[in-house]
């Protein structure tokens, strides 16, 4: 398996497009995330995670890729790239790059070779087309679904997109072959197996130029038998593959899937497992339902919400099931991502934010903290649909994907190009919060982060691998981490009171509106904090 430093880590996830513009075109760049680099150490995390950064027509943000050996020219070049693995490594920061492998652009020339094809290429069957109209399975429209699409050139027939229509799907076969369905190739065909060979040459690729590993897009998309077992074992068989032979050509390197890794009867090939924010367990605590973008919504309140009305128990039940095969798994949780709301949306304010962080930096996670999260920016509803921001009415993602404020200058420090060049708008509002006014201020959520990830990392205990045992899963929210510190956070309103033994040995190192009063801990309204366990009391 890849590196053990994961399990410890905290990532930081920064959206290359709004990050820091440092030519002035309006487009965040890797100069721009070289330049603040000294801001990503001030914050105590251990790897940057880009969202895709190679050659794309950006019809969905650069998850629609073109040329996976080569950095977007908008970013800067592939020795930007190393000069910012070298540079970030200096400060002891690991850089992972994001690997979408179901699809690639129709701009990819393997697509643009078989869209022109007259005739069997001995280098096609990378993607999955059909002659005969399709008329059952597969119709559908909603993003992220795979269906047929007609072929927008020469080429006659339909092939199979991923995601959106400009996103064809790689071809790595499937598992159940049907006469009747004559474009199913088996796994070991010559299709899949150069689609195979091609993604361990990127891999390696970048491997080479010093990056840690990888975040997989659609991990579990390669091979489309959905729902059937085998097609799901095929897939992580596929990863199987790939892990045994970077166990031996680049070991440390780490592979994140997007979302659960499936348990299959083999050996897991990922090295974590990520809770992603658009699913069930992260939006039981954190749904941001006033921001209206989540396509999954829990039957009750959120549990981070001031009515006090949700539970922690459909995430608990989760994380349970996450960690059964390994306890000590990592498991990524992100305060955000380029998919979904930000921690400040809806009717989440600032004040409500210290026990959110608290929580996700110290619950036996790994941390992601999404850029902007740092100082509370918001999720501004409303924003363009930019670079396939908006998948439907509903789901809007470009509001969680504004350029970062770094300043009080003009676009917030974030580019000097006109304001209506910019890849998306700059919050509005007069009052919002930037790193600059926040950096000095004791009692700012920059402030905050940075001693909740500093304590984190002096305190083996608060870190991925010790032990979790919760003490009251209701509010306030509390749990014990290495049996050596008590953590509580109350996300509601009112103030929350809960007598349990530990309170009688701890004593509060860090937090805000915490204290133990008669055998009980109590927390005032949005309280939060990390105690000691007096193991001799
Ligand atoms: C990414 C989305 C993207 C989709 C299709 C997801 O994993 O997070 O941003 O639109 O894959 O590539």
């Amino acid at each position: 398996m890849g590196g053990s430093w994961l399990a410890d880590a905290v990532l930081y996830e920064v959206y290359p497009q709004s990050y820091a513009d440092s030519n002035g075109d309006g487009i965040g760049d890797l100069r721009g995330v070289i330049d603040h680099l000294d801001h990503i150490a001030s914050l105590g995390v251990d790897a940057i995670w880009f969202n895709p950064c190679f050659a794309s027509p950006f019809v969905d943000a650069g998850y629609d890729v073109s040329d996976y050996l080569r950095i977007a020219p908008r970013y800067g070049t592939n020795d930007d790239l190393v000069e910012l693995v070298e540079r970030a490594g200096e400060r002891g920061i690991r850089v992972i790059l994001d690997l979408v492998v179901g699809h690639t652009s129709i701009e990819h020339p393997w697509f643009q070779r078989e869209l022109h094809a007259d005739g069997p290429d001995p280098d096609g069957d990378r993607y999955i087309w059909r002659e005969d109209r399709p008329t059952t399975g597969w119709a559908s429209d909603i993003p992220g679904t795979p269906a047929w699409v007609p072929s927008p050139g020469p080429r006659r027939g339909w092939y199979l997109k991923n995601f959106y229509d400009e996103q064809p799907a790689l071809n790595f076969g499937w598992t159940s072959l049907d006469p009747d369905e004559p474009w199913r190739d088996a796994i070991d065909a010559p299709g899949p197996r150069r689609n195979r060979a091609a993604l361990r040459e990127i891999i390696d690729f970048w491997l080479s130029k010093g990056v840690a590993g990888f975040r997989v897009d659609m991990a579990f998309s390669l091979v489309k038998d959905y729902g059937v077992h085998p097609g799901v074992a095929a897939s992580v068989e596929i990863w199987q593959e790939i892990r045994a032979w970077l166990d031996d050509a680049h070991p440390d390197a780490v592979l994140i899937p997007e979302g659960t890794e499936p348990r299959t009867d083999g050996p897991l090939a990922f090295d974590a497992d990520f809770a992603l924010v658009i699913h069930e367990a992260h939006g039981s605590l954190f749904d941001n339902r006033g921001a209206g973008v989540l396509p999954f919504h829990p039957p009750h309140e959120p549990f981070f919400e001031e009515s006090g009305r949700g539970s922690t128990r459909f995430f608990l039940d989760a994380w349970a099931a996450d960690r059964e095969v390994d306890p000590q798994r990592p498991v990524l949780m992100a305060t955000a991502d380029h998919d979904y709301t930000r921690l400040r949306s809806g009717t989440r304010t600032v004040e409500q934010l210290g026990a959110a962080l608290t929580f996700l930096m110290t619950w036996g996670n790994v941390p992601c903290l999404y850029y902007g999260d740092e100082i509370g920016m918001r999720y501004l509803p409303g924003m363009p649909d930019v670079e396939g921001a908006i998948c439907n009415p509903d789901y809007n993602r470009a509001g969680c994907r504004t350029p970062m404020q770094w300043d009080a200058s003009p676009n917030a420090g974030f580019s000097t190009a006109d304001a209506a060049d910019l890849y998306l708008p700059i919050d509005p509002d007069p009052d919002r919060p930037t790193v600059a006014a926040q950096r000095d201020d004791p009692g700012s959520t920059l402030t905050l982060v940075r001693e909740l990830i500093a304590l984190r990392r002096a305190t083996p205990a608060l870190q991925g691998r010790a032990s979790i045992r919760v003490v009251h899963e209701d509010y306030p929210f509390a749990w014990v981490r290495g049996e050596s510190h008590l953590v509580v956070v109350n996300p509601r309103r009112q103030v929350a009171r809960v007598a349990v033994p530990e309170a009688q040995r701890a004593e509060p190192i860090w937090g805000s509106g915490v204290r133990v009063t008669d055998g009980a801990l109590v927390v005032e309204g949005f309280g939060y904090g990390v105690l000691t366990l007096d193991a001799g009391a």
